[in-house]
């Protein structure tokens, strides 16, 4: 069986997803509709004019302003689609697959699903040998990522199970190679990131502020059974450079979130203990949680 990889060839053809950007690399999305028009503010471009063309070609709206259609990349896809809530930016998505070191045929478990962006590109990287196991406990958002995994590789993904629910209550209990966690409390799924990651496996977890990253580090290393978790924040700057005008871009994109790694270790067993003197004020007097395994309290 061809493996499904969301790419296509030929001719573009009705109902496909088109990207028309214009001189100044601005992007515009259209599904080609027989009989439809994209109005730009230099004119209208008509669909028809697309339809059976080659990609790569270069179209004029009513206006002259003249626009490159090519078919998205996964990358443009995954910004452009319809979303329910916030999508892991392609920069993250790259790393993440990357660090958690992802692999044909690798089980893999997702939460949340969201708009199903990080979805495609875990089912990109398992291939159909692989399985993805993905969880959203909201419906709503749960149907708009099916339909954009759908869409994108134009049928139901043979490695893909998507299930409606909480990850941790409603999780199938499947052993797998990896976890991925983009969601609002990481830190409350870590018992059962435990139960479900083979010894070995890695976990990343994708969260937006500074807070929840220590917290999520300081769970990680309370719970006992992972690596030394690691928090990375990535930035992707892009360059202008044209004769003797080489500067950074006026594009580059801001803060996006940070990413957690760590590796679960084998069931009984406790990483080498670190001994450390906890920064002043880190599990003082005001603190009445948990310490990881080898810190005391501060003064
Ligand atoms: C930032 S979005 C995920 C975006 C997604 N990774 C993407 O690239 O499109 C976070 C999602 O996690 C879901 N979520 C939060 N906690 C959850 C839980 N315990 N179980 C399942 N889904 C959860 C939310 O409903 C939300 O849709």
């Amino acid at each position: 069986m061809a493996e499904l990889s969301g790419v296509r060839s030929g001719l573009l053809q009705v109902g496909e997803r088109v990207t028309l950007s214009d001189a100044k690399g601005r992007r515009h999305s259209v599904v080609l509709t027989p009989g439809s028009t994209f109005h730009t503010t230099k004119g209208a471009i008509s669909h028809d004019e697309l339809i059976g063309q080659p990609e790569g070609i270069v179209i004029r709206s009513v206006g002259g302003a003249q626009y490159l259609a090519f078919r998205p990349l996964l990358e443009e896809f995954t910004v452009t689609m319809p979303r329910g809530a916030a999508v892991v930016y392609p920069k993250d998505a790259a790393h993440i697959l990357v660090q958690t070191d992802i692999f044909p045929g690798a089980r893999v478990l997702e939460a949340g699903a969201g708009s199903g962006a990080l979805t495609m590109f875990l089912l990109r990287a398992v291939g159909s040998a692989g399985k993805v196991y993905s969880y959203e406990r909201r419906e709503e958002f749960a149907k708009i990522a099916q339909r954009n995994v759908e869409t994108f590789f134009g049928a139901p993904h043979p490695a893909w199970t998507l299930r409606v629910g909480d990850v941790v209550a409603d999780n199938g209990g499947e052993p797998v190679d990896r976890v991925v966690l983009d969601m609002l409390a990481p830190w409350e799924c870590i018992e059962m990131v435990a139960d479900v990651l083979v010894p070995g496996g890695l976990l990343c977890c994708y969260v937006a502020t500074a807070t929840q990253l220590g917290r999520t580090m300081d769970t990680l290393r309370v719970h006992g059974g992972f690596t030394e978790p690691v928090g990375r924040e990535y930035t992707a700057r892009e360059w202008h450079a044209e004769g003797l005008a080489i500067r950074p871009g006026h594009g580059t994109s801001g803060h996006t979130g940070f990413l957690i790694f760590t590796r679960r270790l084998a069931p009984g067993a406790t990483a080498p203990l670190r001994k450390r003197r906890p920064a002043p004020g880190a599990y003082g007097p005001d603190y009445n949680g948990p310490r990881p395994a080898g810190v005391e309290a501060s003064a």
